[in-house]
């Protein structure tokens, strides 16, 4: 049998129970039992700081108290010792939090003047999703997705936390977002709780709602709200930014639903990963928004993330998390950011025209509708996607993910110059398969 709920756990639940009981129900089992301990020894480490002898703190340090490290290691490192080898806070070095805080409204003018949490630094935006799952999602849950996401929402939500996924297809027979059939799936599910997620641009269509199509999905969640339904919707915004049609919807949905409805959620699972190309970095953040939420109801969620994150793995990167910080103040940084995008919008620029000069290619293949982000999927008219991805590999050199009966199409990691022989190498493998 489970132990008693903790104290820390008790008091972070009655602050969210007061604030709005909404958001208790909408907690998982785990997510009600996790607190960030703030007795114990990071309490009592807090409190030896200063002193003239401090032996609480559970790193080495030299004799002059700073960090003990290894000139192989140190060497390679352009940051001072100190903002490189401690541990980070377990929620995240306060500044960067701040920082990115700072950041959203305006990469999202939506949220001016609008109160959401400080965001938590997670392990990049994996390990994001996996604390919202830890704190959302019971054996059972529903996850909704469109049918293209990201296959590891199967190991995070599915695997890990025994929900289940739901599906609804991604496009309408206009190729738009199929708002209807969110709302068809929703409507035949009974549960009063529903983890939905929304990810644009997507992975793998590469697709971001329109400015036009933003409205209904927004009518679509508050009238399920206003329902009854518990929604805690999962934003994730992992490819931020790079939206290259005029009318796709530049800022994130989250500055649309993070004040929606006292019975909506907004969970926002962000980061730096693709929106500053560091993948290998691992930083990443969750920033809750919700009608009605106060600064309390708001720290007692990041306390509950922070616990979920110290249960697991204690604290995110530190020389990550100090490169991008000194990053985000260097004013060379948002022309350098601007150059990557420029980059990747060619090459999708790229696959428009060379998918217009070659309409012949649509005997083999359709591209499903995309605007945005790293990727575009073609869905092929006779062939099987695997076969024609085995063909591929075997005699055109040219490597593709089959996934979902479709093909999925890096243009964020294939040279511009490449773009055509590859869709050339696309056709002659699904003719050469009939
Ligand atoms: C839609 C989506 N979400 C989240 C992630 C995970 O990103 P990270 O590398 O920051 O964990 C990916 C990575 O491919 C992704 O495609």
């Amino acid at each position: 049998m489970a132990a008693a709920l903790d104290s820390q756990a008790v008091g972070l639940n009655k602050t969210i129970e007061m604030v709005n009981p909404g958001v208790m129900a909408m907690l998982s089992e785990r997510g009600r039992r996790i607190y960030f301990p703030k007795m114990g020894i990071l309490a009592q480490s807090a409190e030896a700081r200063g002193k003239a002898i401090n032996a609480t703190i559970g790193t080495a340090l030299e004799e002059d108290g700073s960090p003990l490290c290894l000139p192989s290691i140190a060497s390679q490192m352009n940051l001072p010792k100190s903002a490189a080898f401690p541990y980070a806070p377990s929620p995240g070095l306060p500044e960067i939090r701040e920082l990115w805080g700072k950041m959203l409204p305006r990469k999202n003018p939506g949220l001016a003047g609008k109160t959401f949490s400080l965001p938590v630094v997670s392990c990049a935006l994996t390990h994001g999703l996996s604390v919202a799952a830890y704190m959302f999602c019971n054996d059972g849950d529903v996850l909704l997705t469109p049918d293209l996401y990201w296959e590891n929402y199967d190991l995070i939500f599915g695997v890990s936390f025994g929900g289940q996924v739901v599906t609804y297809p991604a496009f309408n027979a206009a190729g738009g977002f199929n708002i209807d059939g969110m709302r068809r799936a929703m409507a035949a599910r009974k549960e009063k709780k529903l983890v939905v997620s929304l990810n644009f641009p997507n992975n793998p269509a590469g697709y971001t709602l329109l400015e036009k199509e933003v409205p209904a999905l927004k009518e679509l969640l508050l009238a399920e709200a206003e329902a009854g339904r518990q929604l805690v919707v999962l934003i994730d915004d992992a490819y931020f930014g790079l939206v290259f049609e005029k009318g796709v919807y530049t800022q994130s949905v989250f500055a649309d639903l993070c004040d929606a409805h006292p019975n909506l959620l907004a969970v926002k699972l962000d980061g730096p990963t693709k929106e500053d190309y560091v993948w290998g970095f691992r930083v990443g953040f969750i920033t809750f928004g919700i009608k009605g939420g106060t600064p309390a109801l708001y720290q007692a969620l990041e306390g509950k993330c922070a616990g979920a994150i110290r249960a697991n793995i204690s604290n995110a990167s530190m020389p990550a998390q100090s490169m991008l910080l000194a990053a985000w103040k260097n004013p060379a940084y948002e022309a350098e950011k601007r150059k990557a995008f420029e980059l990747l919008k060619g090459r999708y620029e790229e696959i428009k025209n060379v998918l217009g000069a070659h309409p012949e290619y649509l005997d083999e293949f359709e591209p499903l509708p995309f605007n945005s982000g790293y990727f575009m999927c073609v869905r092929l008219r006779k062939s099987d996607p695997e076969k024609v991805r085995q063909k591929l590999l075997a005699d055109h050199s040219t490597g593709v993910i089959s996934l979902c009966g479709i093909l999925r199409i890096a243009f964020s990691s294939t040279p511009t110059a490449h773009i055509g022989t590859l869709f050339a190498n696309l056709f002659a493998a699904c003719k050469a398969l009939r």
